[in-house]
């Protein structure tokens, strides 16, 4: 599994030009990209890229690929993230490593979007893997019945737990927040759910990546494939 995901991280580096600004993903097979990205930078490529975690910021530097902010630059040029689950829409689930907002904020913020993982990923109906909902502290059990509330209007049910971190206290994500993971087994309307979610007051963000990936390279035990998405991105 751990070469499949470095064969997709290898794969979209080579999309990566001179000059180019990056959005740095989170996550293992992320991770391969920056090592690999830090290789070529060490002989001689020219990039600056923007972590979308601090687990991210400490790889980046420690590869030796220079780092900027979203405040000194004014656009990226591609983000190269993983994700935990990728519809045929290339709609995802994202947020198992607890990173979705600086993700979303980096993804959004980029022309393009290239998503790299194994092919276990690719699922034809999104939702076996928890839907991870980014949620203020304060307020948390309004803020779970009004969840609770969307997923009915969007025809999904299941349990939500708040993550807990290794050593069994609650997660806690770089941005100071919790998360609730939801077990929806089955989403039908990913982009109706989104709209919902987002509406909520205490919801920060949630791990539904609606129109933001622009291809997807999945690499299997046949080869690599890259999927192209149809829409422009933002639809
Ligand atoms: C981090 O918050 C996530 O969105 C990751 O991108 C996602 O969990 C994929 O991680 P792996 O590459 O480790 O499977």
């Amino acid at each position: 599994m751990d070469q499949l995901k470095r064969q997709a991280a290898a794969r979209a580096l080579e999309e990566v030009r001179d000059g180019m600004q990056l959005g740095l993903g989170t996550g293992s097979t992320a991770k391969h990209f920056i090592e690999l990205l830090g290789e070529r930078v060490r002989a001689g490529l020219k990039v600056i890229g923007v972590p979308t975690s601090e687990a991210t910021r400490q790889d980046a530097m420690r590869c030796g690929v220079p780092l900027t902010t979203l405040d000194e630059i004014d656009h990226l040029d591609v983000t190269i993230d993983g994700a935990d689950e990728i519809d045929p829409e290339l709609n995802l689930i994202k947020g198992g490593g607890g990173a979705l907002l600086r993700e979303k904020i980096v993804a959004a913020a980029s022309d393009r979007m290239i998503v790299i993982a194994d092919d276990s990923k690719w699922v034809p109906t999104l939702g076996r893997f928890p839907l991870p909902v980014e949620v203020i502290p304060f307020g948390l059990g309004a803020t779970r019945r009004a969840i609770e509330k969307a997923f009915a209007e969007c025809g999904v049910s299941g349990q939500m737990a708040v993550r807990k971190a290794r050593d069994g206290h609650v997660f806690v994500t770089d941005g100071g927040h919790w998360i609730v993971d939801a077990q929806l087994e089955r989403i039908v309307d990913p982009p109706g759910l989104a709209r919902a979610l987002s509406t909520i007051p205490g919801v920060v963000e949630h791990g539904l990546f609606i129109g933001l990936a622009s291809s997807a390279v999945l690499a299997g035990g046949e080869g690599i494939r890259v999927i192209e998405r149809r829409k422009p991105k933002g639809d």
